[in-house]
């Protein structure tokens, strides 16, 4: 039998037995990190060789499986000083290593997770972040941080009371202490997406609904690619893209239009923020949206590409001197479609001087039925 369908199988035999006995034991977080989320509590030195953790239930809080190293802060590997972003220890998920921690959630109920990774050795790895039935493969891939660590995101709905959150490993590196640190998971619940105030047509437009942001990360939180069938830590919105992310930015540490929230487009044109929207054919909407920079050193001459259906599209420069601002720009156009595509991308791929990726943020999001005029009797 494959290891992950054996995995598959005991975590669906073990909600089963939870459901059956241990409601009680599980306890209920609405926001905020899980217990042991940051991992500084750490297996006994007598469940450990060298780095690797031995036991299935040596981290308190955690269940593991597969090639799963406990990292200190400091830490050798080769030549390269390992760091971990909060407090002391993280975990690195070696070959087809699994973390896994129940969580009592409410049911029909939407939740995002937000983690902490940094990738290692390996050029391209991967995450498979599941609560069953649901998973999504998330791409540890490009590095939007000086340090080497961002935050992820991803999001499901309870279908049960009590679910398995898992962070699995899929790769086979021929060293199998390669792959992702791992640090600080947190749970948010989210509002449903199909949420809709009365003077918009699109839903969560100003970005005030997203994924968990620690109240210590200046760097934001990354929301990988998000298809049609799947739910998004930006409810409302999916993201486009292979291997690309957009990037969560939260006022305590960005210039932010208007709220709580905005979207920072980091990945140039390989990466598209889009929301499907009911229209009318042959009516005319108003689309309005605010442009700018995040104060965070993304500097120059930045543009946004924007379009609303098939034909209707427009390029929004902005000048950019990475220290917040933002203007607001218009799109009218004429619905050819029952469903219209809003679709944001960043123009052009954008760095600060420390190299990182960066782009124009996009915020408060508006689309608005223009209603003709009535010809005067
Ligand atoms: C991710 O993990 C889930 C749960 O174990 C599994 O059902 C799914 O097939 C995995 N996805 C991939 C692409 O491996
Ligand atoms: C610890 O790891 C080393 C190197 O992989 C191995 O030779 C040794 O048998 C392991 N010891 C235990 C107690 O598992
Ligand atoms: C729009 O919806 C109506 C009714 O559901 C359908 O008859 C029509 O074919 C649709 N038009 C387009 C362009 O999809």
């Amino acid at each position: 039998m494959e290891p992950t369908t054996m995995v598959a199988r005991r975590s669906v035999a073990f909600v089963i037995l939870l459901i059956a006995v241990a409601a009680r034991a599980v306890f209920a977080i609405t926001e905020g990190l899980l217990p042991n989320g940051h991992f500084e509590q750490g297996p006994a030195k007598s469940e450990m060789n060298g780095t690797r953790v031995l036991g299935r239930y040596s981290i308190p809080h955690w269940e593991i499986s597969g090639f799963l190293e406990y990292i200190e802060s400091g830490q050798k590997q080769d030549d390269m000083l390992l760091q971990v972003p909060e407090g002391e220890r993280a975990v690195r998920l070696g070959n087809d290593a699994t973390i896994q921690q129940q969580l009592a959630v409410t049911r029909h109920t939407y939740y995002s997770i937000t983690f902490s990774a940094s990738r290692t050795c390996a050029q391209a790895e991967k995450l498979n972040v599941s609560v069953t039935p649901e998973s999504g493969v998330l791409p540890i891939q490009t590095v939007y941080t000086s340090s080497g660590w961002d935050s992820y995101s991803w999001a499901f709905k309870a279908r049960h009371s009590t679910v398995w959150l898992s962070i699995h490993n899929p790769g086979h590196e021929e060293n199998p202490a390669c792959g992702p640190l791992i640090d600080r998971v947190a749970v948010k619940t989210l509002r449903s997406p199909h949420h809709v105030k009365t003077d918009n047509m699109l839903r969560n437009g100003d970005f005030e609904d997203g994924p968990y942001i620690f109240a210590d990360t200046p760097w934001g939180v990354l929301v990988p690619p998000i298809t049609e069938d799947e739910h998004s830590p930006l409810p409302g919105w999916m993201i486009m893209s292979d291997t690309k992310v957009v990037k969560y930015v939260d006022a305590p540490h960005h210039a932010v239009p208007r709220g709580a929230g905005a979207v920072e487009l980091v990945a140039g044109r390989e990466c598209a923020l889009v929301q499907e929207v009911r229209t009318v054919p042959r009516r005319s909407y108003k689309l309005s949206f605010a442009v700018g920079d995040a104060a965070n050193g993304c500097e120059g001459n930045l543009a946004v590409d924007v379009s609303a259906g098939r034909a209707a599209k427009l390029n929004v420069p902005y000048e950019s001197h990475g220290t917040g601002g933002y203007k607001r720009a218009e799109l009218e156009f004429v619905a050819t479609d029952n469903l219209t595509r809003v679709v944001f991308q960043s123009a052009n791929h954008y760095t600060k001087s420390d190299a990182t990726l960066c782009g124009p943020i996009i915020d408060d999001v508006r689309l608005v039925p223009v209603h003709a005029r009535r010809r005067r009797m």
